[in-house]
C-alpha cells in the first residue's frame, strides 16, 4: 500500500477535504493525527476515518497558535514514533467583498491560514530533520515557486510567506469584480531581484 505505516498529520482533518485526505491515508496503510478545534467533531471524525481505533488519533487545538503546531507534531511522535507527512489544510473559506473586510477579519485569516500553516510546517520540518530526513519543500503557490527557484538559503524562506500571500491575493483581486477604473498591480519584492543578481 502506498502509505504503509507512514505517519501523517492532517490539520483541519475533521471535515471536508482534510477528512477525506485523512481517510485516504488510513485506507492506503497510513497512520494519521487528525487536528481540528472542535473536540466532539474531531473525535467523531477519527472514528469515521478509522474504525479499528488504532490508526488515527485526534489532536484538538487551534493551529493559529504556533504552540499547537509543536504539540500536534509531538502527538504524532509520541503515539506513532515518526512523522512523514504534514498536510497543512486547516483554514477558513468565507469569501467577502474586499471593501467589507475589517481588521479583525483580516487578522483571523492571516493567523489561521498564513501563520498557522507556517509554524506547523516549521515544527514538522524540525521533527523530520531531527529524524534525518531530507526536507523537501513543495511550493504550492506561484509566489513561493518563484522564490524557491532562485533562493537556496533557508534563512529567507520566511520571506516567501508574506511575498507569496501578497502575490496571490493581488492576482485574485486583479481578477475580481473591482469597481471600473481600479487597477491592481503587484510589484515583486527586492528579494527576487537581489537573488537573481550575480
Ligand atoms: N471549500 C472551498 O471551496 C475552498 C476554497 C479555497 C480554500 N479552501 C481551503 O481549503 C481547506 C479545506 O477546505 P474545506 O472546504 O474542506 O474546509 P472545511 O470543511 O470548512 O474544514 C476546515 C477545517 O479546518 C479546521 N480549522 C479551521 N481553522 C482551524 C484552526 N485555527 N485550527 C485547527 N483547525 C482549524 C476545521 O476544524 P474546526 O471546525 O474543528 O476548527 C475543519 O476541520 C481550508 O483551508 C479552506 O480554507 C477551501
Amino acid at each position: 500500500m502506498r502509505f504503509q505505516d507512514k505517519v501523517a498529520i492532517v490539520t483541519g482533518g475533521n471535515s471536508g477535504m482534510g477528512k477525506e485526505v485523512a481517510r485516504r491515508f488510513v485506507t492506503e496503510g497510513g497512520l494519521v493525527v487528525v487536528n481540528g478545534r472542535n473536540a466532539a467533531k474531531t473525535e467523531t471524525a477519527v472514528k469515521e476515518i478509522d474504525s479499528s481505533g488504532k490508526r488515527a488519533i485526534a489532536y484538538v487545538g487551534d493551529i493559529a497558535l504556533p504552540a499547537t503546531g509543536d504539540a500536534v507534531v509531538k502527538a504524532a511522535l509520541g503515539r506513532f514514533g515518526r512523522l512523514d507527512v504534514l498536510f497543512n489544510n486547516a483554514g477558513i473559506f468565507a469569501p467577502k467583498p474586499f471593501l467589507e473586510v475589517d481588521e479583525a477579519e483580516y487578522d483571523r485569516f492571516v493567523d489561521n491560514i498564513l501563520k498557522g500553516s507556517f509554524f506547523a510546517a516549521q515544527a514538522a520540518a524540525k521533527a523530520m530533520k531531527a529524524a534525518g530526513h531530507q526536507v523537501r519543500l513543495v511550493p504550492a503557490r506561484h509566489g513561493e515557486e518563484a522564490v524557491s527557484k532562485v533562493v537556496t538559503d533557508d534563512s529567507v524562506v520566511f520571506l516567501a510567506v508574506p511575498d507569496g500571500a501578497v502575490s496571490d491575493y493581488s492576482a485574485a483581486l486583479a481578477r475580481s469584480s473591482m469597481p471600473q477604473g481600479v487597477s491592481v498591480v503587484h510589484v515583486s519584492g527586492a528579494l527576487g531581484l537581489s537573488a537573481l543578481a550575480p
